[in-house]
């Protein structure tokens, strides 16, 4: 008799996270641009730790019994919405652990097995991989420089409505996308939000890097064109904080917000997280601290950029204006499922673009994210995957 005969046939199924730690390696670990995570040293460390002691000071109960979100982190998300446009009551907005936890909660809500949904492609695999393990079959749809290809989205439309089949949501990263970093015209925006009236889908506008911008003005969101109830926005303090505290959100309907709240069965998101988000956050402090990132995630940009440009003229990228990532063309020949374990011997790691689209494509991308590194090792980095690439060209040359 063995334990692995009691898993239900999806855990039979599963696969381990795509997240992990570097590969081993025998020497120094690799200098890795392979995950959005935050650079440690943005941390406002000692102000958590302030505001840690005046919370156990002030909502001692509140903070550290089974208790309901701070209501003063739900009024902050409802004012930045606010701000950006969005006219949010507080009963339209769900506290989770990170957007993740909303990305999970959906397919519960919206996917029976054999359900259509509509991606990116590339994507965040991190969200596509919960829908696929509700069942979800999946269509992905082209990107450009100005974001999701529009017109690509209508013709797939009125092709599944011709099928009698209504897809159940299209799922779109619109600012400073992840992985190819590209921002959805506000044109394009505005024909989505009237596409997803016309045929009835709901937008799952996960807006997770939209306060990093470096350059150019803000864009409304699709949550701020609509007029119909359509567009779930999510968003999270992860990548304007802290990845660690895991708070992130969703504003929609009310009907579909308490409709996912149903599925939220372990209850409120820690109470005491979210009044240390609040906490730190009051008086205009989070927007403070928003600023100062975008100005150091501009200057890690600039140097990845640059360092690109000097070290491999013949890989094209897009320099994003906000976010996280460079999404770069290989030069011609380069798989990257090739060049990944090479990028690593050579003490880099990255992520092959294959990881970033439902059905295997991505061999000519690899995804860089600036957002780690000190500023003095990402010039390091690239010079090391520049390295790694010309390894890799070197036995299709001269023949
Ligand atoms: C587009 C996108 N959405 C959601 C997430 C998940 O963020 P969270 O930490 O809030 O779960 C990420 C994290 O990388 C992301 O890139």
């Amino acid at each position: 008799m063995q334990l692995a005969d009691l898993y239900t046939a999806q855990a039979r199924e599963a696969l381990p996270p795509l997240w992990g730690p570097s590969l081993e390696t025998d020497g120094e670990p690799p200098l890795s641009l392979a995950y959005g995570l935050a650079d440690p040293a943005l941390f406002p460390q000692e102000e958590l730790v302030d505001t840690t002691a005046k919370i156990l000071a002030s909502h001692l109960n509140d903070a550290l019994n089974y208790a309901p979100v701070a209501p003063a982190l739900t009024t902050l998300i409802a004012e930045r919405l606010h701000h950006e446009g969005v006219q949010a009551h507080e009963d339209e907005i769900l506290v989770a652990y990170g957007s993740s936890q909303i990305l999970g909660l959906l397919p519960r809500v919206l996917i029976e097995p054999g359900d259509t949904v509509l991606v990116e492609a590339p994507t965040f695999m991190g969200a596509v991989r919960q829908f696929k393990r509700a069942g979800a079959q999946m269509i992905g749809l082209p990107v450009d420089a100005h974001g999701l290809d529009v017109e690509a989205l209508a013709t797939t439309l009125e092709a599944l409505k011709r099928k009698n089949l209504r897809p159940k949501f299209l799922y779109t990263i619109p600012t400073f996308q992840n992985p190819a970093g590209v921002t959805l015209s506000l044109e394009r925006r505005q024909r989505i939000v009237e596409l997803a009236a016309t045929y009835g889908v709901l937008v799952v506008e996960d807006d997770a890097y939209v306060d990093l911008r470096f350059r150019g003005e803000p864009l409304p969101p699709m949550a701020s064109l609509d007029q119909e109830g359509w567009v779930l926005r999510v968003g999270t303090f992860s990548k304007i904080l802290a990845p660690g505290l895991r708070v992130g959100w969703a504003h929609g309907p009310r009907e579909l917000i308490a409709r996912l709240q149903m599925f939220k069965l372990e209850g409120a998101s820690s109470p005491f997280v979210t009044h240390l988000v609040a906490g730190f956050s009051a008086n205009g402090r989070l927007e403070q601290h928003i600023a100062d990132l975008c100005a150091h995630y501009a200057i890690k940009c600039a140097t990845m950029s640059q360092a690109l440009r000097h070290q491999l003229p013949e890989a094209p990228f897009i320099e994003p204006d906000g976010g996280f990532f460079i999404w770069l063309q290989l030069p011609q020949g380069v798989q990257a499922s090739q060049l990944a374990p090479v990028a690593i011997e050579h003490g880099v790691e990255i992520l092959p673009g294959t990881r970033c689209y439902t059905d295997g494509s991505g061999e000519a991308y690899i995804r860089l994210a600036f957002s780690e590194l000190p500023d003095n090792q990402i010039e390091t980095a690239i010079r090391r995957l520049s390295t790694a690439i010309k390894v890799v060209q070197r036995p299709t040359e001269g023949g």
